[in-house]
């Protein structure tokens, strides 16, 4: 009885291992080497009424990571071309917004949610340029 036990108890064991084997030597399929790669973080803060950096400069196919906390109310993030559209808790919580930068050009960052009288004047650039 108790060596079946032990029996069994090895063979999950056994089992474990070999799942855990089987998972690290699984080919990685990466259609999109930017987008498999590590992001890059770039931390953003939102405030009455601007993002802090304005202007962020990427290159194309850069996987990019934004990590937007607000300073104080309830905002919004923004970037339409990338289809990226986050409400920014207020309490200074980061909130990731996930892209690939595909396109070159300038891209407006708004922002998304009502925060008072100069909502409409919080804005930042994107600014992705071509791979050299
Ligand atoms: Cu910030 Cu609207």
């Amino acid at each position: 009885m108790t060596s079946s036990l032990t029996f069994i108890a090895h063979s999950i064991a056994a089992a474990g291992t070999a799942l855990l084997l089987g998972a690290a030597a699984m080919p990685s399929f990466q259609q999109d080497p930017a987008a498999a790669s590590a992001p890059r973080e770039i931390a953003v803060v939102a405030s009455r009424f601007a993002f802090e950096p304005a202007r962020i400069e990427v290159t194309e196919g850069e996987h990019i990571r934004l990590l937007v906390s607000s300073a104080d109310g309830v905002h919004g993030v923004g970037i339409k071309k990338f289809k990226v559209e986050k409400t920014v808790p207020r309490g200074g919580t980061q909130v990731a917004v996930d892209f690939v930068a595909s396109a070159v050009g300038e891209f407006p960052i708004l922002c998304s949610e009502y925060c008072g009288k100069g909502h409409d004047e919080m804005t930042g650039m994107l600014v992705v340029s071509a791979r050299k």
